[in-house]
């Protein structure tokens, strides 16, 4: 599909800047514009009650920019390795705003998590024993536990799971079980939860269902605990459209509901924390890359990209591609119809590749200008979030895209 960069949220920057861009990059590159993050930063906040905390998921783009970007707004931060708590804490974040998720969790995560003053989520009693023996300090450590809800809401089901079975969190039929045995570590305290279930949902109405079932599921864990929970993190999962044709999700009436959802449980007295990543990632940024060559194939059209899935994989693990437009240096946008349109070319059905010697090297496909030629730039919107650190980068040993951040 093609889709003029003027529309904003599928595409950063406009044509004319990311052909200077190329002109100044040899290879591909990814461009991020850090005024997109704070604007989308404080359009969610505005439209949050106050008792909702926003935390950034730093999985989607740990970009040390828009980390400070983030950090600078007031942000909390969901971090899920080691590397990602240094990475927030280099950015100017702290523990104190911080979260500390994963289903398999190194000696070096917790001891790095525990550093900086996170709250830890424990997935599972081997969690609760292990950061028993880890707190040296004088009160028990105050954490939260993830439970993997009976149903949810999941476009990916194989990336975030979502009721059925998981490798994240505590079943919740096994729920009273646990907080039985976690009672034999008396040097860890459970006053949170956790409860995620949820993909790229475009749909406020299907969030909110998962945030109801995880108030319920709170309600009935303190009942367990016997004494009330700090915090319930309600996880990320809000979506972006990758298709003009998609709707957007509508954070007001997310706002709205969470404020109602609040109203509904007077029982509890904490905090909501929300932890989306690539809502608030993924429009800040675009990957560009050169067009190599074009041919038919047996009547299939193919442009073969200098960069594949080396550089952005996410398309060939969904199935679903990144926004795409094609730029001519010297001329402009290519072939979308629209007031940028330059050539007028008409479109045809392409397929890109990349330039990995494997037949699952491809980035997406659409309807691509049918005078696409060698030189010209593919651009695919949408690329804040998971795509640099999604890829196979060491594949084949082509050098890493460029980064370039702007305002
Ligand atoms: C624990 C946790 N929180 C937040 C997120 C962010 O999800 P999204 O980028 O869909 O908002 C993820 C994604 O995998 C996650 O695992």
């Amino acid at each position: 599909m093609i889709l003029a960069p003027s529309t904003t949220d599928l595409f950063a920057l406009g044509a004319e800047r990311l052909l200077d861009l190329a002109t100044d990059h040899a290879g591909p590159f990814f461009a991020y514009d850090l005024g997109v993050a704070r604007e989308r930063f404080a359009r969610l906040r505005a439209a949050l009650p106050e008792r909702v905390r926003l935390a950034y998921a730093v999985k989607s783009n740990p970009g040390l920019p828009l980390l400070e970007t983030f950090s600078a707004a007031g942000a909390w931060f969901d971090c899920a390795s080691a590397g990602e708590v240094s990475a927030v804490l280099a950015a100017g974040g702290t523990g104190r705003r911080m979260v500390f998720a994963g289903p398999a969790k190194s000696e070096r995560d917790l001891q790095a998590a525990l550093f900086a003053g996170a709250r830890v989520q424990v997935d599972g009693i081997e969690d609760v024993a292990r950061l028993h023996t880890l707190n040296t300090g004088d009160e028990p450590l105050e954490v939260s536990v993830r439970v993997n809800p009976a149903s949810g809401v999941s476009e990916v089901a194989a990336i975030i799971g979502g009721g059925g079975p998981s490798a994240f969190g505590v079943d919740e039929e096994e729920v009273a079980e646990f907080v039985a045995a976690a009672r034999a570590y008396d040097r860890v305290r459970i006053t949170g939860l956790q409860v995620f279930a949820a993909s790229n949902e475009l749909d406020a109405g299907r969030l909110l269902a998962n945030h109801r079932t995880a108030l319920r599921i709170g309600r009935e864990l303190a009942g367990v605990l016997g004494h009330g929970l700090d915090l319930i993190d309600l996880g990320g999962g809000l979506g972006v459209r990758y298709a003009a044709d998609e709707p957007s999700l509508d954070v007001r009436a997310l706002g709205a509901g969470l404020g109602r959802v609040l109203t509904e449980n007077p029982w509890f007295e904490g905090e909501l924390l929300l932890e989306p990543g690539r809502w608030l990632s993924a429009p800040t940024g675009v990957y560009c890359a050169r067009v190599v060559r074009t041919k038919v194939s047996r009547g299939q059209r193919f442009v073969m990209l200098e960069g594949g899935i080396n550089h952005l994989l996410r398309p060939l693990l969904t199935g679903q591609s990144f926004p795409t437009v094609a730029l001519r240096p010297g001329v402009g946008m290519l072939g979308d119809g629209g007031p940028a349109d330059r050539t007028g070319a008409s479109l045809v059905p392409t397929t890109l590749a990349g330039p990995l010697c494997t037949s699952l090297d491809r980035v997406g496909s659409g309807d691509l200008p049918e005078d696409l030629r060698p030189g010209d730039v593919v651009v695919f919107g949408q690329a804040g979030a998971y795509a640099v650190t999604q890829a196979m980068s060491h594949f084949l040993s082509h050098p890493e895209p460029e980064q370039v951040w702007v305002g």
